[in-house]
């Protein structure tokens, strides 16, 4: 009779659990399988392949290789779907759908019997729901990345989504390239598999996960199409085996700790990482009852400098970062800064993982007396727009821009900002304030990418490509500008930002960590009396959302999914 492992494992509810694990085998004899493979341990493979999912393009070739690596260590490797979710592919917005690929996640972890699971992710929000996923779950993990596109040569430059998307975008809005350049540009900024090619939010989640342990040193930044690639997902194959033939295997509840999430923050600071990620590691620690607090990311930015010069922060790109010596080289910058103690799948302290470095490129990775910037690439601030806080990314940002009091130009939502941002009627001149309200997470608009609020286009002919921009919503990790995110709680849920109007003034301090609406209490309080929360969605996930779905403060989470 078989163990508890394996297939035997969480048996299906006949009442007969000698029926329930005959029956089992039966249908897995129907796959050809021999009971020498239906003996042995299980790993099983989460497939986020989809036609829809470009950056997933190598998903199948990963999970052979990953299968190899099972099957050669004595295991069966049983891939299976979840959820896929690629950026631009979904409405209203990916965010909208991470916490689905979550939940899908965890539940095809907990319900199907494996001993060990490979994690196959790669655009922004599937690893972030993959390791919620795993937080939650609790079993033995490795997470595997697509890795990074790599950049194209392009009439002597260099383009790779998508801050360069973002670049050509905006210079075709202010009018210095036409329709038949911005055409031309359009096949060539993202030309190979693999995620967005800058430190965006998948490059900079993949090296998070990476700082945490749950993979091998090095993967986080190998080229999605470099053949290191496929033997990294054959060593996830042989550390899944490791984890699953363990007496007390390294479990994600081991590597999700106070300590490393701190590390985690340490990095996205260093890296000049997304803004995304912060959201992302919330929700994730959030699932073992780990907050992130945002007085400490700012305590943390104080004290750790951007190292890393690559888009949209700098100039390389992730290619650049691995050939530079990638997180390896990283870490060992930062060695002192440091919690040391932090294992990883093989329970090794990070102290014990960390070694000097035989190369670097120091024109990518910069050593700690010559950085990037002296300061953090993320900043919290709060006040009275805030009260629960909104981030800034200053190391994209515009440093003239940090201290500014001046006139709110203020769109009511998504429809409104695209029918009036252009308009000659809008009057915004390059010293105002933009803002965006309902757009946050509990809005019908998902919590969009929409932060990045492009300059009016007769403010950007005239030469201006940065202004003060803030909403409470989120913007692409490839995109640039001094644009205040995450305003929370949100205006769908009743925050102060819901109160303002045009003409209102603002007050943005960095210096202080301070972002004040400055209207008095009477006025805002007859706002209040006047204003109304959205109607509820009608029915299924759209509804599911709103009535669960926690401030960015908590990662973005659903209530009912937290640890
Ligand atoms: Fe998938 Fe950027 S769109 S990583
Ligand atoms: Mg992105």
């Amino acid at each position: 009779m078989a163990t508890e492992r394996g297939l035997g494992r969480r048996l299906a509810n006949y009442g007969d659990r000698d029926f329930a694990r005959y029956l089992r085998r039966s249908f897995a004899k129907s796959m050809g399988y021999s009971d020498e493979m239906l003996d042995r341990p299980v790993i099983g493979i989460v497939d986020t392949g989809s036609g829809y999912n470009n950056c997933h393009r190598t998903v199948p070739e990963l999970i052979a290789a990953a299968s190899r690596g099972v099957l050669a260590a004595g295991g069966l490797p049983l891939p299976f779907p979840t959820v896929s979710l690629c950026e631009p592919s979904l409405f209203p917005t990916s965010m909208h759908y991470r916490n689905l690929a979550a939940l899908d996640t965890e539940a095809m972890l907990t319900a199907q019997p494996m001993d060990a699971a490979i994690l196959v992710g790669g655009c922004d929000k599937t690893v972030p729901a993959q390791l919620m996923a795993a937080a939650s779950a609790d079993i033995p993990c490795v997470q595997l990345v697509t890795g990074p596109m790599l950049a194209t040569p392009f009439q002597g430059e260099r383009l790779s989504a998508c801050t360069d998307c973002r670049r050509y975008w905006a210079a075709y809005r202010a009018g210095t390239i036409d329709a038949a350049r911005i055409a031309e540009v359009e096949g060539q900024l993202a030309t190979t598999a693999g995620s967005c090619g800058v430190m965006g939010t998948a490059s900079t989640m993949a090296c998070l996960v990476e700082t945490l342990g749950f993979m091998p040193a090095g993967h986080a930044s190998i080229p999605a199409v470099h053949a290191a690639r496929l033997r990294a997902a054959e060593e996830a194959g042989r550390m899944a085996m490791r984890l699953a033939t363990a007496a007390a295997p390294v479990r994600p509840s081991d590597l999700i700790t106070p300590e490393s999430v701190e590390n985690a923050l340490r990095v996205l600071l260093a890296l000049g990482g997304s803004t995304n990620a912060l959201v992302h590691l919330t929700a994730i620690a959030g699932r073992r009852g780990v907050r992130v607090d945002l007085d400490r990311l700012n305590a943390l930015s104080d004290t750790t400098p951007v190292l890393v010069d690559l888009k949209p922060t700098g100039s390389g790109y992730m290619e650049d970062f691995h050939a530079a010596g990638g997180m390896p080289a990283l870490l060992w910058e930062l060695r002192d800064l440091l919690h040391p103690g932090t294992p990883d799948l093989a329970g090794v302290p990070l102290g014990a993982r960390l070694a000097a470095p035989a190369y670097v490129d120091r024109r990518i990775i910069r050593a700690r007396d010559e950085p990037v910037s002296p300061e953090g690439g993320l900043v919290a601030l709060s006040g009275t727009l805030a009260p629960r806080g909104a981030i800034l990314k200053r190391s994209a940002a515009t440093p003239s821009l940090f201290e500014t009091t001046q006139r709110a130009i203020v769109f009511d939502g998504l429809a409104d900002l695209a029918e009036r941002i252009d308009s000659p009627d809008l009057g915004a001149t390059a010293d105002d304030i933009l803002v965006l309200k309902n757009a946050g997470p509990r809005s019908a608009a998902g919590m969009p990418e929409a932060g990045y609020l492009p300059i009016p286009r007769a403010l950007a002919v005239a030469g201006v490509r940065d202004m003060v921009r803030m909403s409470d919503c989120r913007m692409s990790g490839t995109a640039f500008g001094t644009i205040v995110l995450h305003i929370t709680p949100e205006a769908a849920a009743g925050g102060p930002l819901a109160l303002v109007e045009t003409g209102d003034r603002i007050r943005l301090s960095v210096r202080e960590r301070r972002l004040d609406l400055l209207v008095p209490d009477e006025t805002l309080a007859r706002r209040r009396a006047a204003w109304t929360p959205p109607a509820l969605p009608a029915r299924g996930w759209d509804r599911i959302v709103a009535e669960q779905v926690l401030q960015a403060d908590e990662g973005c989470d659903l209530g009912v999914l937290r640890g």
